[in-house]
């Protein structure tokens, strides 16, 4: 049996990790009409499991019979996607309930859509005409699922790279059809830290402002080695406890790069014809850091403004943790300092204990990529600290031997000051 490990974005994992208590309030909300989690917006880093997690969160409702209608943002014609969605899933008929695991995520997607059309029913959908509006085609399915005593979910992926004209038109639809039509739509949304800054300026926007914010916390080292136990023993191998301990502590919590580790442990251990043991693990976590270092790391440095990047820089030279106070010379104004903790910290680079004051690493500020990514700067910050240490000459004591060389006025000869001298010119010192 190959790798068990799903080494990509967006893929469904073969076990999902620590998200039992998200799944669990999910389904619960899906049960409850007026559940806040019904409107959710996920906020987090790259590669953090927003996209799984709605994977998780779809199928949840597909088996709760609900009509599920899956789209991401990153490309414009919503509305469009959904009508051409519907057809597929019309085209592809019935009896898919075997795609939805490990398929293509488009077949996957429509694989639920139709689980949720068969529950409500072909009819409702016959009357969808392509050049509806994206509200009118909502409003449509919600009352067609409503009718069933049902109820539909709309989920859009990467909000953060929505045309901001389509994201203000989403939000209000989605706004007006929950709160005023009063129609059973339920909403996940997923999106990068970022956005939450782009939703607090746009009052346009304010709908994604009120949905609830579930976390998706980082992956602990307990769970990844319960993970690497699990997603291994499932594809017919073993690993050794102490293996599964060094894997589990090298992908510091993000799920992306636990997948590389369990994947690069996997070939390079040889399973499963052999048990993963701690050489292998111990490879995989220094292959899997420079995957990490340039799928997550790189991008998120590339965004960062001079003052974040310094704030990391000095985070990397300590090995815990330091005071706010400390960065004051790096950013003086609070008020701008505050906006780098925060963007840093949204970016799953720090972490800041608001009640010590204190900043750490976060789980995607990796020490040794910091180091890497400010080697120029380093470099150009240690050599100038070397030339300040270099004595000071004085334009009297200068000693290079390059004189000012105007002749004297008043007596023979030419002046032996250094060029930039001050004062008069002089024949002698
Ligand atoms: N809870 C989890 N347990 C195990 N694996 C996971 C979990 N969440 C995500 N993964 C795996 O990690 C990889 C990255 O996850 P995903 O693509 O969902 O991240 P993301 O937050 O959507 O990233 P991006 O911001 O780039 O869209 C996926 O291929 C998935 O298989
Ligand atoms: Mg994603």
């Amino acid at each position: 049996m190959g790798s068990p490990f799903t080494p990509d974005f967006g893929k469904t994992p073969t076990v999902l990790a620590a998200r039992d208590t998200l799944t669990a309030a999910w389904a619960r909300a899906l049960r409850t009409p007026d559940d806040r989690l019904r409107t959710s917006v996920l906020l987090s880093p790259r590669g953090t499991g927003k996209t799984a997690m709605l994977n998780e969160f779809e199928d949840i409702a597909a088996q709760n019979g609900m009509l599920v209608v899956a789209v991401d943002a990153s490309t414009s014609g919503i509305a469009e996607r959904i009508f051409e969605r519907i057809e597929l899933a019309r085209e592809l008929g019935e009896g898919v309930a075997g795609a939805l695991r490990d398929q293509p995520s488009e077949t996957a997607k429509s694989a639920r859509l139709n689980l949720g059309l068969a529950s409500i029913g072909w009819a409702a959908t016959q009357r969808l005409k392509p050049k509806w509006s994206l509200r009118r085609i909502l409003t449509h399915l919600a009352a067609a699922s409503a009718e069933q005593g049902s109820a539909m979910l709309l989920t859009v992926d990467e909000l953060h790279a929505a045309d901001i004209e389509e994201a203000r038109r989403l939000a209000a639809d989605i706004q007006h059809m929950s709160k005023r039509e009063n129609l059973p739509l339920c909403f996940a949304g997923a999106a990068l830290p970022f956005f939450r800054g782009v939703i607090r300026s746009d009052r346009k926007l304010s709908f994604f402002n009120r949905c609830a914010k579930p976390l998706i916390p980082p992956i602990s080292a307990d769970e990844a080695a319960a993970f690497y136990k699990s997603a291994v023993t499932v594809a017919g191998g073993s690993v050794s406890d102490e293996a599964s301990a060094v894997m589990a502590v090298g992908c510091g919590g993000n799920a992306y790069k636990m997948q590389h580790i369990g994947d690069q442990a996997w070939r390079l251990g040889e399973a499963p014809d052999r048990e993963i043991d701690d050489n292998a693990a111990h490879e995989a976590v220094t292959a899997a850091a420079r995957i990490a270092h340039d799928d997550l790391f790189r991008p998120l440095w590339d965004e960062l403004t001079t003052s974040e990047r310094r704030i990391l820089g000095r985070l990397a030279d300590v090995p815990d943790t330091l005071h706010i106070a400390e960065f004051a010379t790096i950013e003086p104004d609070p008020d701008r300092l505050d906006a780098a903790v925060t963007a840093l910290a949204d970016a799953g680079c720090v972490d800041y204990e608001h009640i010590t004051g204190t900043l750490s690493l976060g789980h995607l500020g990796d020490r040794d990529s910091i180091i890497e990514a400010s080697s120029v700067s380093r470099h150009l910050q240690a050599s100038r600290a070397a030339i300040d240490t270099l004595p000071r000459r004085s334009a009297s004591d200068d000693s290079s031997g390059i004189t000012c060389g105007k002749p004297m006025r008043r007596v023979p000869g030419n002046c032996t000051l250094p060029p930039s001298h001050s004062g008069r010119c002089r024949s002698k010192r």
